[in-house]
């Protein structure tokens, strides 16, 4: 991994990063085999950006695993999904929580299978106090849904909705909005992750497959991000 990452102590290191995760079916299609066997490669590119990130210096990663309205699939490719799911936290808990990682899952778990929303919250209980990686894993999650919650959360307390309130109830209300954003697999839209917290991130929109993002493509996008100017509505630095 560090081979790959040019005067790391140089770079401005983005100290939360999103990932739209997305490619795995054509990934598969490329090579004439099930949507399976690219989530299962998938899988394999989340585990490997965990660790470049960790040894990056990134503080916090979110991954978008699954959305809310990835239950339209095909019920066949969601029960693969969850048990994908439940296969890779039980198998990478224990090393997760070795490497001081702090894992959280954000989203509406209501309609999980009830044994994955156990390994969720155990997981959750496991690493609370690790102070390493922040890891956000967003399943059944949508920004629309994060938002109304967030809302009716301040109408249930009869506050005023301002956007500062409506940030304090977000999900993710304690960690700083994404610095950065990787969309892998060629789209040019937020499919409704993060759409409250992603205001001011910088976009990085790749046509790279999902498992084909590996150490030297996370290094682009960390070498990309260093160069931005952000704003923020402002005008720059040298005017
Ligand atoms: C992303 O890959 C993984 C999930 C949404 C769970 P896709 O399954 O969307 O792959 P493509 O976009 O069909 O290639
Ligand atoms: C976004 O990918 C969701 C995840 C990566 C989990 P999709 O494949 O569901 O997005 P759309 O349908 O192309 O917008
Ligand atoms: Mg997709």
């Amino acid at each position: 991994m560090t081979k790959d990452l040019p005067n790391l102590p140089d770079l401005r290191i983005p100290a939360h990063v999103a990932v739209i995760m997305d490619g795995n079916g054509r990934w598969a299609k490329q090579r004439l085999r099930p949507r399976a066997f690219g989530h299962q490669a998938g899988v394999k590119s989340a585990r490997r950006i965990v660790r470049a990130s960790h040894k990056a210096g990134v503080k916090a990663l979110t991954l978008f695993a699954f959305s809310q309205e990835n239950w339209q699939r095909p019920p066949t490719e969601v029960s693969l999904l969850m048990g994908l799911f439940v296969r890779t936290l039980s198998r990478e808990i224990a090393s997760l929580h070795k490497n001081g990682v702090r894992i959280r899952f954000i989203g509406d778990h209501g309609d999980f299978p009830a044994g994955l929303q156990t390994l969720m919250r155990d997981a959750e209980a496991l690493t609370l106090a690790n102070t390493g990686l922040h890891l956000v894993i967003a399943v059944g999650y949508g920004g629309q849904w994060d938002i109304a919650q967030a809302a009716s959360s301040l109408c249930r307390d009869g506050l005023p909705i301002t956007p500062a309130a409506i940030e304090s109830r977000l999900v993710v209300a304690d960690l700083p909005h994404p610095d950065l954003l990787i969309r892998t697999g060629g789209e040019k839209r937020l499919s409704n992750f993060l759409i409250w917290q992603l205001a001011y991130t910088e976009l990085h929109l790749v046509d790279t497959l999902w498992p084909d993002f590996d150490d030297s493509a996370f290094a682009a996008a960390l070498s990309w991000y260093a160069s931005r100017d952000r704003r923020y509505g402002r005008v720059p630095e040298a005017s």
